[in-house]
């Protein structure tokens, strides 16, 4: 999925962020004794929010960490993470386009690093790099405890095939619902996501199908994901009108100051519609556990970063 500096463009996970957001995020950092080391790894990067949530997170946990940005060249990925480790850097997250090259450098990986085939969260310790991937799990979260929404028994529509949506499959499925149904506009990607998980879904119980927008059942769903990257230019991934009912929630990866396009068409079909702000928030949040053994509070991180997104200037 490409990614866009342009902050009023509907963004990726961690990019697309207003500057002002980032560059305060750091200065706040007010702890006086020595810090660990953490930092988003991207190209681009500068816009990333995760600073400023981080910088949160240690704030309210009292964690004394310091967290960055660090841009790394396209070509360069590994000999900036290793310079990094041996200025003595504990972890990085990691953003567009380094999430393969970061699932490869990773000397261990989490099973949901493995099933995604990518990686967000980087740890490094004497045991080597491990690598994750709470992208999923900040989708989960925010679903079901942000947005109170629960995913077991549910019927569950995955729009979009790609890195995003493959990333959030397996942790979709360990919550048990009752179908998953993976669309996406090239047909045979959404199959082999099929393929890739149909022991998961056996286990947990779920009937999992997909391809083209003909693989959508009848009636209404309960949870509709759109995972394309279509929001970043307004398209509309392709999809039945009649998936979508009053009491279905209509969730974009994506996030912007205003509702996606996506957004839009769901609530004029009466659905309610959510943006991925909050697993932005809800993946960092994991990963800062995965760090630190500590698990901050997501919600009041949202809604100053809500806050700040709406603010003038910021998109
Ligand atoms: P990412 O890793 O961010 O998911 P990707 O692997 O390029 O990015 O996947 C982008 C997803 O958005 C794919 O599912 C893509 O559909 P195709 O596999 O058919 O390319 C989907 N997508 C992008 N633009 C779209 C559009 N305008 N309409 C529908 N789907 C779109």
């Amino acid at each position: 999925m490409s990614q866009t500096a342009n902050p009023a463009t509907p963004a990726t996970l961690d990019s697309g962020a207003a500057a002002q957001v980032s560059s305060s995020a750091s200065a706040q950092v007010t702890a006086t004794g020595a810090r660990d080391r953490y930092a988003v790894v991207g190209n681009p990067v500068s816009h990333s929010k995760s600073p400023f949530i981080h910088a949160r997170f240690a704030e309210q946990t009292g964690e004394p960490i310091e967290y960055t940005h660090l841009l790394a060249p396209i070509d360069a990925f590994v000999p900036h993470v290793r310079a990094f480790m041996e200025a003595g850097g504990r972890g990085l997250n990691v953003t567009v386009p380094f999430k393969l090259d970061a699932h490869a450098l990773a000397t261990t990986l989490s099973p949901r690093a493995a099933a995604a085939g990518a990686v967000n969260t980087l740890r490094f310790d004497a045991d080597g790099i491990h690598g994750d991937n709470t992208d999923g799990f900040g989708l989960v979260r925010d679903i079901e405890v942000n947005l109170a929404t629960p995913l077991k028994g549910a019927r569950i529509l995955l729009l979009g095939a790609g890195g995003a949506a493959r990333g959030v499959v397996l942790p979709m499925l360990e919550r048990a619902p009752h179908t998953l149904t993976i669309v996406n506009r090239t047909a045979e990607k959404a199959s082999a996501l099929v393929d890739q998980f149909s022991a998961a879904a056996h286990a947990a119980g779920c009937r999992l199908a997909g391809g083209s927008a003909s693989a959508i059942e009848p009636g209404a769903y309960d949870v509709i994901i759109n995972a394309t990257a279509g929001s970043l230019d307004a398209a509309l991934p392709e999809f039945d009108d009649g998936a979508f009912g009053s009491a279905t929630l209509a969730y974009d990866m994506m996030y912007g100051a205003r509702p996606t396009v996506f957004m839009q068409h769901a609530q004029t079909l009466g659905a309610r519609a959510a943006d991925g702000l909050g697993m932005l928030v809800e993946q960092a949040a994991e990963s800062f556990y995965i760090w630190r053994g500590v698990r901050p509070d997501g919600a009041p991180v949202l809604a100053q970063l809500r806050q700040l997104l709406a603010a003038p200037g910021a998109a």
